[in-house]
């Protein structure tokens, strides 16, 4: 997909991917199934779902195993990401913001001001963001003197 200006059906064809991914949501604990597509600068697509755990704690979120495939696969540079979450059994009935612990994943590897971010209800039925307004003042790799930290 080019990752330049999404249009509506590059964006439709991520919430499409999210989708797909949701169904291998492993959540026994909260029954509350996401799943996330993230479209690398290249075009690629790595989707990701949240994977709990007994202990809590060590459970990770749609978007973070999403981030973490893609860097693991020495991808460093993204565009955009389309997320979908609701109860499991449940039509997606409500938008899945980023937590915030995942906004700060995504402030690591992406530009803020153009990285997109989707929450969808459907492939016709979404909001668009930039990380910039989810994470407004954020702390980044800028911020430290090794400021080129990504690269
Ligand atoms: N979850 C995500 O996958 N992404 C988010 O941004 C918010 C929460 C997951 C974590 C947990 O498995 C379940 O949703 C309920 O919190």
């Amino acid at each position: 997909m080019d990752s330049g200006h999404l249009s509506q059906e590059g964006i439709k064809e991520l919430i499409g991917k999210a989708i797909e991914a949701r169904r291998k949501s492993y959540s026994p604990y909260s029954h509350y199934q996401v799943g996330a597509a993230l479209l690398c600068a290249d075009g690629q697509i790595i989707t990701g779902c949240n994977i709990e755990n007994a202990a809590y704690g060590p459970s990770n979120c749609a978007e973070r195993t999403a981030f973490f495939k893609a860097v693991s696969d020495g991808l460093r540079a993204f565009a955009a990401i389309a997320i979908v979450g609701s109860p499991e059994g449940e039509a997606l009935t409500q938008y899945a913001y980023p937590c915030g612990v995942c906004r700060q994943v995504m402030m690591e590897f992406c530009e803020p001001e153009h990285f997109q971010v989707i929450v969808a209800k459907s492939e016709e039925d979404y909001r668009v963001m930039t990380l910039a307004e989810l994470l407004p003042e954020g702390f980044g790799p800028d911020n430290l003197s090794d400021g080129n930290a990504r690269s």
